[in-house]
């Protein structure tokens, strides 16, 4: 096994950040993390796993050692009657999987087509679109802890997850490196259209009759339009979540700003949509040097070269000053600064 020094993350984070990390080891199957164990030496640590590093933000070089996870495979491991149980190795790119699910027929994550980013993230960020989340096929994980190199299987309930999160950016914050998950996945789909630019995609597709290829094309439309290709323009997707509040808050804002666009959530709360808020306060399209706001998405934040992670910092904290002072809301990163 080979530990890198000083080794650039240029290629291993979306927003193409050219820091450095004092070691970075790549793991390619699951045992490998022991054998790393068995070199590793207390100035290795802190040890930091990455997949596809589509959702970090390097702030400075990191010192530590940042693990690579590239443990691959894709496997049906149980059938019963229409449901079927999908392994999928926390190094695979995510969109593969979609791919390979659609491809035969298995319903679930067609709705989350085109993420980037590797299956191991997935369920730490519980990643979602378009109506559906990871949570909503999840059965099972399989984890090793970092410390110990013990492995945990870790059920839906320990995950403990919410939106766009779970105990593994929470509690167990880079305690545990991801070897893979599995899926309950359907062979007689429901098909989740609801979301409404998923229903007029399919029309201007002159689709009736949606099935899961033709769900996975729209959504894959749909984010080339308003999601640039992190190997176009640096980024993570979105930077920020979208706030939850109140329905009186909600309420309020709504008379005070009458164009304001929320998603009704099933306890009353209203997720407020802070890409709007953001075009609001007149930061779409901004660019200060190589750091901008996305022409066709307001929350995401763009790499247009040679930006540094603090310069992204900065514009994302002069943002949410301006939203706090314009609709009184702090809004939270999704992205991980590091
Ligand atoms: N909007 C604007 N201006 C903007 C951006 C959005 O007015 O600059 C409006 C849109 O017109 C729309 C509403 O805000 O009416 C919501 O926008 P959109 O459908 O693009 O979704 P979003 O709320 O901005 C969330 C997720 C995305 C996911 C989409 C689709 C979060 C933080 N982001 O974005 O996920 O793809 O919904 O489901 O929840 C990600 O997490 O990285 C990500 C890309």
């Amino acid at each position: 096994m080979k530990i890198f020094e000083d080794y650039s993350l240029k290629e291993f984070n979306t927003f193409g950040l050219d820091v450095k990390s004092s070691h970075f080891v790549e793991l390619l199957h699951k045992d490998d993390f022991q054998v790393f164990l068995s070199f590793a030496k207390p100035g290795h640590k802190p040890y930091l796993v990455i997949g596809g590093g589509s959702n970090v933000l390097f702030v400075q070089d990191f010192q530590g050692t940042i693990i690579k996870i590239n443990i691959k495979g894709i496997e049906v491991i149980e059938q019963e009657e229409n449901l079927v149980y999908v392994k999928a190795y926390g190094g695979e790119i995510w969109d593969d999987l979609v791919r390979f699910c659609v491809e035969n027929g298995y319903g679930g994550i067609e709705n989350l087509s085109s993420i980037p980013g590797n299956v191991g993230a997935a369920p730490i960020q519980n990643i979602g679109a378009y109506g559906v989340e990871f949570k909503d096929v999840f059965v099972e994980l399989e984890a090793i802890a970092l410390e110990t190199g013990e492995r945990k299987i870790f059920t839906q309930k320990e995950c403990n997850f919410g939106y766009r999160t779970s105990i593994f950016k929470k509690e167990l914050k880079n305690q545990y490196l991801i070897v893979s998950v599995t899926m309950r996945l359907s062979r007689i789909p429901v098909f989740n259209t609801s979301y409404g630019s998923i229903e007029k995609e399919l029309a201007d597709m002159a689709i009736m009759d949606p099935c899961l290829k033709a769900i996975r094309e729209a959504v894959i439309n749909i984010r080339n339009r308003k999601l640039p290709g992190p190997e176009v323009l640096g980024n993570a997707g979105s930077f920020f979540k979208n706030p939850l509040v109140s329905h009186a808050m909600y309420e309020n804002l709504k008379e005070r700003f009458p164009g304001i666009i929320s998603f009704e959530q099933s306890d009353g709360s209203h997720k407020l949509a802070a890409g709007w808020m953001i075009e609001f306060c007149g930061w779409k399209g901004f660019r200060r040097g190589d750091v901008g706001v996305y022409d066709q998405q307001a929350l995401v934040l763009v790499n247009y070269g040679h930006a540094t992670g603090k310069e992204i910092m900065e514009l994302a904290k002069e943002i949410n000053e301006s939203v706090f002072n314009m609709f009184g809301i702090a809004l939270e990163m999704e992205v991980n600064a590091v």
